[in-house]
């Protein structure tokens, strides 16, 4: 592979944890390449940015996801045998599962349902001193979660599992003890799911039909067979752990509206296409998901690299989403760049690329737009609030990342009717 730029370093493994969400970007723009060689995580790989990257990655021809999420990744965010990894026939079957559960009218009802648990939030937060989005969003999100998708919850138990459904997605990037709370996490919560499946399936919890408890406990596959408890387990977790990561969405949403009073302003005049434009503009602009991991099925070769069977590629969604080629001024927030966006499926990738149903592609981003818009549209329209002094800055070398506060907001009132 001497056509591609190589990194000289003998392990990047130090520089991926320093550099983060830019350890791509930073060198694509170094070697002038959207693609380059690297070692990453002790093994030779290939790192690619951009749109056309994003489109051959999506190819099930040349990539596969197999051994592609290395283990410490499956014992805190993903959990093991799931959806994300598996491939062919299997995946396409498996992931009718999750698509069968994320249509409009079941987005529509989530929104709704957030919307609900924000307003009933108002005569608390009027009575406390401060109040922290990022961890009232958590705690809403579980709620609404475990309600829409069947499962029990006590009141009392929202706030331990809306953390370990956290802890799970901040292990992605760590090591030490945030990557075994993750762990933890991991384990507690699939104990709980799985004792759940069972009891749905001995009859003692009703599973309403269509809701994600019954799919997952009791689909039938080709065969006859029901899916693995651990398995049913793992998979009703990868669609409630990734509604309560909404929140931190949520948390640079609410940076947004402090940063850019501008677009409050916009906001305000109830006008439904700025709204979905601009949480469109939070989800390219703020880090989330920094780079998708997938393995070359089969020797290719694209753009005079030779990508061999076996080697890791990462496609850089951070960076994507970045890119001066497809994002005019990137590093500017700024949401009526959406007015004009044409709506490729691989120019825009937060939530990964092409066509969900056939592909890996996020199945939850419906979900993950409607609930943004009924909490930003409750931010803007029902309350008032202070920010006070505190620290709203984010890393970019943690991976995920959140500004640091947590956002603190005092003095919350509601906001009176006609303004
Ligand atoms: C996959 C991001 C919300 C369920 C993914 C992928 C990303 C992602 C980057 C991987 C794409 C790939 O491998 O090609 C996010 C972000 C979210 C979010 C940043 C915002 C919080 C959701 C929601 C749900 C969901 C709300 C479900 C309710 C899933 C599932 C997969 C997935 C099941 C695996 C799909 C597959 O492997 O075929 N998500 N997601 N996500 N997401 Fe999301």
């Amino acid at each position: 592979n001497q056509q591609i730029p190589h990194d000289k370093s003998l392990d990047n493994s130090l520089a991926l944890m320093q550099e983060g969400y830019l350890f791509i970007k930073n060198r694509v723009d170094r070697y002038q390449s959207d693609i380059f060689g690297a070692r990453v995580l002790l093994q030779n790989a290939i790192c690619m940015s951009g749109e056309e990257a994003a489109k051959v990655f999506y190819d099930p021809e040349r990539f596969e996801r197999l051994g592609a999420v290395p283990k410490r990744v499956q014992q805190t965010l993903f959990g093991q045998n799931g959806v994300q990894g598996l491939d062919g026939d299997a995946h396409f079957l498996r992931k009718q599962l999750f698509m069968s559960l994320m249509t409009l009218p079941q987005q529509k009802r989530l929104a709704e349902l957030a919307l609900n648990e924000w307003n009933a939030c108002i005569p608390k937060w009027e009575n406390a001193k401060k109040v922290v989005l990022f961890d009232e969003a958590k705690n809403i999100l579980c709620r609404i979660a475990c309600h829409w998708a069947g499962v029990p919850l006590l009141e009392s138990e929202v706030k331990e599992r809306a953390d370990d459904f956290i802890a799970m997605v901040y292990a992605f990037g760590a090591v030490g003890p945030l990557h075994w709370k993750g762990r933890r996490a991991r384990a507690k919560t699939e104990q709980w799911i799985r004792e759940v499946v069972e009891e749905v399936r001995a009859g003692r919890i009703n599973a309403e039909e269509g809701s994600a408890l019954h799919v997952m406990a009791l689909h039938r596959q080709l065969d006859g067979s029901r899916l693995d408890t651990q398995i049913a387990a793992v998979e009703l977790i990868n669609v409630l752990r990734p509604i309560v990561a909404i929140a931190t969405f949520i948390t640079f949403a609410a940076l947004a509206l402090h940063e850019y009073p501008e677009c409050r302003e916009k906001l305000q005049s109830d006008d439904d296409n700025y709204l979905e434009m601009f949480v469109q503009e939070v989800r390219r602009y703020y880090p989330f998901g920094p780079f998708l991991g997938a393995k070359v099925k089969k020797d290719f070769v694209w753009h005079d690299c030779e990508f061999k069977k076996g080697t890791l590629v990462l496609l850089d969604m951070y960076g994507t989403n970045h890119d001066s080629r497809l994002w005019e001024n990137p590093n500017e927030f700024r949401p009526e760049r959406f007015k004009q966006w044409e709506g490729s499926l691989f120019d825009f990738i937060p939530q990964g690329g092409g066509d969900p149903a056939k592909g890996h592609r996020c199945p939850g981003e419906g979900i993950t737009v409607e609930i943004m818009k009924a909490s930003v549209g409750f931010l803007v329209n029902k309350i008032q609030f202070d920010v006070p002094e505190q620290d709203l800055t984010f890393s970019l070398s943690t991976m995920p990342t959140l500004p640091e506060s947590g956002f603190v907001m005092s003095n919350i009132r509601r906001k009176p009717e006609y303004q």
